[in-house]
């Protein structure tokens, strides 16, 4: 089958198409083909080894043999399945999310039928479905660490990003009041996604506003807490998706809870079967919908890798495997 394989570390030119063999599904996994994937800033990271940490997941010198494939959001329709598989039966339309073992930048994958799997949502094209877990798991993970719930007031930074724009969708659909910061080419966008209010950040300095927050959600990790603070109610949270220049996120995210005022979260993203069902609820209900950008063909994958880096891709890059990733269910 085709894949698209990295044996070292580095920009977007260490990763090539080429033929490997087809993955066989064991006792427990299901055999996919592939559909439809997406190069997010999760496999950016992974791919470059940043930040260094990474290595410890994937291979400390060089990628190792098994993760030299990446691609963590898939869909596609089941071909085979393990005799213990109960859950899913060949010809299944399912979606998922694989950090980790990842896999999905190839014409098949397998993976557990308890892993981060489901069937697709009945409203969503192959190409939706695979933009539909990334960013909103990245979303989910802060907005459950920070507890956040209906009437609450709630900052997005970079409501564009797959982050950001999967933040505002779900936090919406929790009935939290959505303030979004944004350029000015991207304040419609931002509208439709759901933004109460919208910040245009080529006018307006987002830190100098009049308005305090339940929450400040970084979805761009462009500010920091020092700078956001004043932003914040008594008891009000910061997140933020990266680590910071320092990187000081995660030790705030230690410290700053003691004191029993404004703090810092840093949450471990969990992603199991339960958060992929949860976002495909919200697709069927019409709460979520991912964006997408661009699109490209597998062998065009490293041109894919280059655009997500610019750091200005609107919501997701989806990789068309199989050349009808647009179809409907
Ligand atoms: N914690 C993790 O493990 C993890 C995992 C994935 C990603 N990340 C990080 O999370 C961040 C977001 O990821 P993503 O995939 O959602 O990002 P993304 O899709 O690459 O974000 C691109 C968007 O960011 C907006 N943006 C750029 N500069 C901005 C600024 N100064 N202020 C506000 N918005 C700005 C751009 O829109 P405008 O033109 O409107 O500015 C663009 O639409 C990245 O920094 C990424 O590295 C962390």
């Amino acid at each position: 089958m085709k894949a698209a394989v990295y044996t070292r570390y580095g920009s977007p030119e260490v990763v090539r198409t080429t033929e490997v063999d087809k993955p066989e599904p064991s006792e427990s996994e299901v055999l996919v083909k592939v559909e439809a994937t997406t190069v997010n800033r999760t496999d950016c990271g992974y791919r470059a080894a940043k930040p260094l940490i990474l290595r410890f997941f994937t291979g400390l010198r060089r990628p190792r043999p098994r993760r030299r494939v990446l691609g963590t959001e898939f869909a596609g329709e089941v071909e085979a399945v393990g005799s213990g598989v109960t859950s899913f039966k060949v010809g299944d339309r399912v979606f998922g999310y694989i950090e980790g073992p990842f896999g999905a930048h190839a014409e098949y994958l397998t993976t557990r039928e308890d892993a981060s799997v489901a069937t697709m949502p009945a409203n969503s094209t192959f190409e939706e479905a695979a933009a539909s877990t990334e960013g909103s798991h990245y979303a989910l993970a802060n907005i459950r660490a920070a507890r956040i719930s209906s009437g609450q007031t709630v900052l997005v930074n970079g409501g564009t990003g797959a982050i950001g724009s999967a933040a505002v969708q779900l936090l919406k659909s929790l009935g939290a009041h959505v303030t979004v910061v944004c350029s000015t080419e991207h304040v419609a966008l931002v509208e439709r996604l759901g933004a109460d209010r919208v910040i245009d950040y080529r006018a307006a300095d987002f830190t100098t506003d009049d308005e305090t927050y339940d929450v400040v959600f970084d979805a761009a990790g462009k500010s920091s807490f020092s700078r956001c603070e004043r932003l914040l109610k008594k008891k009000g949270i910061y997140l933020s998706t990266e680590l910071g220049p320092f990187p000081q996120n995660p030790i705030l995210a230690l410290i700053t809870p003691l004191f029993g005022g404004k703090k810092v979260l840093f949450p471990i993203p969990k992603h199991d079967q339960e958060m992929v069902k949860y976002i495909k609820g919200l697709v069927e209900s019409g709460a979520f919908k991912p964006v997408i950008d661009r699109r490209y063909p597998l062998d065009e994958i490293a041109e894919a890798y280059r655009y997500v880096e610019t750091g200005q891709k609107i919501g997701n890059v989806v990789i068309d495997v199989a050349g009808r990733a647009d179809q409907p269910r």
